[in-house]
């Protein structure tokens, strides 16, 4: 009978699991740097544990599965001086904390005008009206009568970043960068929604309605309208969350998270552009001569190293180190990121690992063995058709100090000797 299925003994395969665990971990202890405690004596290996003893929950415990209760600290966070109050708000993904590419769908960063609008999914309607043949009006059962697609995009609001364009302020890329999520959405092609209603020869954009009580509204030129836009009403696979626009939402690849109207009750399409609030007063970018730049709806490509990060600073000293980080670009996909340890001196090129899809997120490491002396590291992002991320010097050069969106100028992280990180700006 061999140890493994030699129920009636536990003590007896306990034992010599544990001599063998014993002498594994002594000898990676002597051999690697890297390794973790030592084996030896370590209580958490020689003491039976509590989780070891007693039986856990069964199925059906938690319905609806929650993260661990030791990932407390995972979580969306505000900054609550930056809005007057939480309905016309923001919070910020945890970007620190995550791997990968696509962001859980509880973490997904929030950004409500006027609040979460709670819409039973039957009480739903779609319509496209104005420049069309037929008038329309769907359900959300209609919606999922029409041909459907998958795809992987970042949404990034175009305020992402904002707070740093003078300087470096917030100490953490949960908050200077995390204004963007990563998911895949299921829905129907805008496109195939409008062409059943039959655009006019004169309809050339299209005004996307929200049914929350901000009633977002933003104008999309038809060519973009008719590319890459969906209709969605699943994210990661399940429902979208009320958050993101439950039961419905547009998705528009690449372009500033605005223009993704949540809670969508009504497509119109017209022969000219609105100008409605949020693509006049708001979402313009207000240049040094006093002009302004309007309609700067793509995400130019940007990264961000997530680890380490002044929320996730280096807690092993030195030796092998993993840096981790983020880049996307609302052009197309990210063909190479280089980092740099030496504030913007010397670039290595990062490796990119997992999916490489189109606007979308992009994970990126570079391994180093750290000698344990200071670190102002860097990333930058360039994509497929050549587009890179400027310094913050070159992107106020181009753009002036008053800006608030678009802020994709290279961020800087000082890391201490003593592992501590801290948001710092090198120009
Ligand atoms: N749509 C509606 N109806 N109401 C809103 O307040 N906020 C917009 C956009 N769509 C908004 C909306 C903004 S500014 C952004 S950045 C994204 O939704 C945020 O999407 P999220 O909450 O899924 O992160
Ligand atoms: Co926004």
């Amino acid at each position: 009978m061999t140890e493994t299925k030699d129920k009636g003994s536990p003590s007896l395969s306990r034992r010599s699991l544990l001599k063998a665990g014993l002498a594994s971990g002594v000898a990676a202890g002597a051999a690697g740097a890297a390794g973790a405690a030592s084996a030896a004596g370590d209580p958490l290996i020689t003491e039976i544990q509590d989780w070891n003893r007693y039986l856990g929950d069964g199925v059906d415990a938690a319905p609806y599965g929650l993260p661990s209760e030791f990932e407390s600290e995972v979580v969306r966070r505000n900054v609550p001086w930056l809005t007057a109050d939480a309905v016309a708000s923001i919070n910020f993904t945890p970007l620190h904390e995550l791997d990968g590419i696509i962001t859980p769908n509880g973490l997904c960063f929030e950004r409500h005008h006027g609040g979460v609008a709670q819409i039973r999914p039957q009480d739903h309607r779609l319509m496209i009206n104005g420049l069309v043949d037929t008038p329309l009006v769907f359900t959300m059962e209609d919606l999922k009568r029409f041909p459907r697609e998958n795809h992987v995009y970042f949404l990034e609001c175009a305020a992402n970043g904002g707070m740093e364009w003078r300087g470096s302020q917030l100490n953490g890329c949960q908050f200077t960068h995390g204004m963007v999520h990563n998911v895949m959405y299921t829905g129907v092609k805008l496109k195939t929604l409008l062409e059943e209603a039959g655009v006019k020869t004169n309809g050339k954009w299209v005004l996307p309605e929200g049914a929350d009580a901000a009633h977002m509204t933003r104008s999309i030129p038809m060519e973009k309208a008719l590319d890459d836009c969906l209709v969605a009403w699943k994210m990661n696979g399940e429902a979208l969350r009320a958050e993101q626009g439950y039961p419905l939402r547009l998705v528009v690849p690449g372009w500033e998270g605005n223009m993704w109207v949540k809670w969508l009750r009504r497509l119109e399409v017209g022969d000219q552009p609105w100008h409605h609030r949020e693509e006049t007063s708001k979402y313009t970018d207000l240049l040094e001569t006093g002009k302004a730049r309007r309609f700067t709806w793509v995400m130019d490509p940007k990264s961000v190293i997530t680890s380490p990060s002044p929320q996730m600073p280096v807690s092993h000293g030195k030796g092998p180190m993993v840096i981790s980080g983020l880049a996307w670009s609302g052009n197309g996909r990210i063909t190479r990121v280089d980092v740099s340890l030496d504030g913007g001196r010397n670039w290595k090129t990062a490796r990119i690992d997992g999916p490489s899809l189109s606007k979308s997120l992009h994970r990126f490491y570079l391994d180093i063995d750290w000698d344990g002396s200071e670190m102002l590291i860097q990333s930058r992002a360039m994509d497929e058709h050549g587009f890179y991320q400027p310094t913050k010097n070159e992107l106020r050069a181009a753009r002036g100090e008053n800006s608030i969106y678009h802020n994709n100028g290279i961020q800087t992280w000082y890391v201490q000797k003593n592992g501590a990180v801290e948001n710092v700006e090198v120009s």
